[in-house]
């Protein structure tokens, strides 16, 4: 098997077909099939919201390449009078700097250095790209969805759901009528902000967001809330998970804060703390979405020990061409065949690794990416 996977790697290594997926499972008895918020997927690796979500034209190298599935930029949110109170969130930032952050311990890792932080257009523009993103679901090329950043009021303040109605309003409209997708992207970005430092206000938006998105999205809606690492300790992450039961799905957890330099990064020590954290709390039915420093298939298969059924990349798109075996191809494409086909961290070099170790058992012949999903 490995050495026909090794052969299958150089050709794809030259050209990345759109549905490797299917091909997988029909000639190599791969089943990578999973689902995000009920939607079914070909296989869980997906584009986490940021710089890499934010026009029309990433998300057709996304479809063009089998990417699962994106979460666009996220939009801050306004009300009708196009009054923003998480407004600092929307500021204009170009430049990013893809950075070495190795582990303390010498693993060789990644971070992608940037100041800005949300959508910088306007709504309108949003909602055109939400039904460019549309049609390719339609066309059942990918799926794409919202990420929204909505009013987070200090403690004892109330939410302005102003903010919600108009927001989550002008997305239903370009969503169309279906069960409209959305993430919430928590995190008050910059851990220096005051509105993070009270765990207490912390725990009411994750407990209150998903009711309140519900009620004013206009129709049927699933919620998954990205939450952030706090700036407190693992036990305050694992409230979190805990207080956000009442989402569909939570996507865990986004970058750290670097206090001294004044940024958020990833790498290593974000992806072993939050998997530390979601493997110290049990999930129970809620869907998980894993997202830090999923650089290879051997950290999707992590993340999925720790219970999550897909994965959302960043850094992984942005890797020095070097970094990636294949020679051609649009950096979705590289990534991906790079995740999939490594022969030492791939994702099927993982999968065989966890059958031979008698931790992954085939069913009518098929190895199964949804077998390893922790309960
Ligand atoms: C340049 C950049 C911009 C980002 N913008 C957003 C954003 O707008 N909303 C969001 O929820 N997460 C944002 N993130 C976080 C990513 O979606 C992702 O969860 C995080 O970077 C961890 O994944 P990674 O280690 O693969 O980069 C951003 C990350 C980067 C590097």
């Amino acid at each position: 098997m490995r050495l026909t996977l090794s052969a299958e790697r150089e050709r794809l290594g030259r050209e990345w077909p759109h549905d490797w997926a299917a091909q997988l499972r029909a000639t190599h008895g791969f089943d990578l099939s999973t689902s995000l918020m009920g939607v079914p997927l070909p296989h869980p690796i997906g584009k986490a919201s940021g710089q890499l979500s934010l026009k029309a034209e990433q998300l057709q190298h996304d479809a063009d390449a089998g990417l699962a599935f994106a979460v666009l930029k996220t939009v801050i949110g306004e009300d009708s009078a196009g009054e923003r109170s998480m407004g600092a969130w929307a500021i204009h930032e170009t430049r990013m700097a893809v950075e070495r952050r190795d582990a303390a311990d010498g693993r060789c890792g990644w971070t992608v250095t940037w100041k800005g932080r949300g959508w910088d257009g306007t709504l309108a523009e949003y909602c055109e790209l939400i039904q460019v993103g549309r049609q390719l679901t339609r066309d059942d090329r990918l799926l794409v969805l919202p990420s929204v950043k909505l009013h987070l009021p200090p403690a004892g303040e109330a939410f302005r759901e102003a903010e919600y109605a108009h927001t989550l309003g002008a997305v239903r409209a370009a969503w169309g009528a279906e069960p409209m997708l959305v993430e919430h992207d928590l995190s008050p970005t910059l851990a220096g902000d005051a509105r993070g430092q009270s765990r207490d206000a912390v725990i009411r938006w994750i407990s209150e967001l998903p009711a309140l998105i519900r009620r004013h999205a206009g129709g049927p809606a699933h919620v998954s809330l990205k939450l952030m690492n706090a700036t407190f300790d693992d036990a305050f992450q694992a409230d979190m998970l805990r207080a956000a039961a009442d989402a569909r799905a939570v996507t865990v957890f986004n970058r750290l804060w670097d206090d001294e330099r004044q940024v958020a990064y990833g790498g290593w020590e974000l992806s072993d703390r939050n998997l530390r954290v979601l493997a110290s709390v049990s999930r129970g039915g809620q869907e998980r979405s894993g997202t830090g420093n999923v650089v290879s298939g051997r950290q999707a298969v992590a993340y999925a020990r720790a219970g999550c059924s897909t994965v959302q990349c960043h850094t992984l798109f942005q890797l020095p061409l070097g970094e990636y075996a294949a020679e051609a191809g649009s950096r979705t494409a590289r990534a991906l065949h790079q995740l999939v086909f490594d022969p030492a961290d791939g994702l099927l070099a993982v999968m065989l690794e966890e059958e031979e170790a008698g931790r992954l058992h085939r069913v009518r012949g098929e190895l199964r990416f949804r077998d390893l999903v922790a309960a």
